[in-house]
């Protein structure tokens, strides 16, 4: 049930800075609503219909692509798929010309992702429409942490109040950031675990404990979320080998028994098996990695229903 009398207020969702406890709150309630779309056998709303949404990607992408298309379909807006390995960038054409290509063709939504941080808000201020942050560089990823909180709350039934130990390359993760922010603006307690090298200057200032170790990161904490080693952002050597890394920070059964005996585990994928976390982990009990695939599509129809009540003529 949404908040009542609540509007979201914002055109683009750029990011979780930004977003109030109730703008986070409103689309946790709608995706809660939206799950049950999704699990029925005629999965069609016609809220978006007439609507067009363009997804552009820059960067490889699973998960997020495709559940953002599907949440598209869902509601009824004709969606487009745009290649970049296909596309006139290959042919040198920077982000501003394309968008103000796209923008010409009159789109109602452009969900981006960029290797830049900033490019969404850039894009946001050369198009008409409305805009979605699908990950950009190492700054933000707001539809992940939305879909992680909506997996916890479901799984714990809160988020206030609950230790989450988020571990490993924290340095490059845009998924850590838009969940310190999410996570702490609910009233959990949030962790940062992993080696200094991966550790980004500065970070307890965000109002996270930070910690070195496993043992020590992962006491009484209610949900582990294990992140992927960057490699792709990553200039230098920032571990010695994986085998070393997977043996201090790889999450196996011995590490997780440090957590609380129901601690949930995470992980906003792709995984790399063997490096940040076991199999036996990843497909155990105690895993919530396969529910939040599927929060990952009710969290964007959540977030396209909440923009599109702010379109022109809605
Ligand atoms: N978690 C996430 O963003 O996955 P993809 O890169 O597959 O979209």
């Amino acid at each position: 049930m949404s908040i009542p009398g609540f509007s979201f207020a914002h055109k683009h969702l750029l990011g979780i800075e930004g977003l109030s406890r109730l703008d986070i709150l409103h689309l946790l309630d709608l995706a809660e609503e939206a799950i049950s779309v999704s699990r029925q056998v005629e999965k069609k709303k016609a809220r978006l219909s007439g609507r067009t949404q363009i997804n552009l990607f820059f960067e490889a992408s699973t998960r997020t692509q495709s559940s953002f298309e599907l949440a598209g379909k869902r509601l009824g807006a004709d969606v487009m798929n745009m290649s970049v390995a296909t596309s006139s960038v290959k042919k040198g054409e920077t982000l501003i010309d394309t968008a103000i290509t796209l923008n010409a063709m009159r789109p109602d939504i452009i969900v981006v992702r960029h290797h830049q941080a900033g490019a969404a808000h850039l894009l946001a201020r050369k198009v008409d429409c409305a805009v979605v942050n699908a990950g950009d560089g190492a700054h933000e990823h707001p539809t992940q942490a939305l879909l992680d909180a909506l997996t916890m709350r479901r799984a714990k039934g809160r988020i206030e109040g609950l230790t989450v130990a988020i571990c490993g390359d924290v340095l490059h993760s845009r998924v850590a950031r838009s969940n310190i922010i999410l996570l702490s603006a609910l009233g959990a307690r949030v962790r940062v675990v992993g080696p200094s090298t991966l550790m980004p200057t500065g970070i307890a200032q965000m109002g996270v404990e930070v910690h070195n170790n496993m043992r020590d990161g992962l006491r009484d904490a209610d949900i582990v979320m294990m992140l992927r080693l960057q490699r792709e952002r990553m200039q230098g050597a920032f571990i010695p080998s994986t085998r070393e890394y997977f043996r201090f920070f790889g999450l196996d059964s011995d590490k997780l028994a440090y957590a609380r005996p129901d601690a949930m585990v995470m992980h906003p994928g792709p995984m790399n098996r063997g490096v940040e976390i076991d199999s036996s982990v990843a497909d155990g009990e105690q895993s919530l990695i396969r529910e939040q695939v599927e929060m990952g599509v009710a969290v964007r129809m959540a977030v396209l229903e909440a923009l599109s009540q702010n379109l022109p003529n809605a």
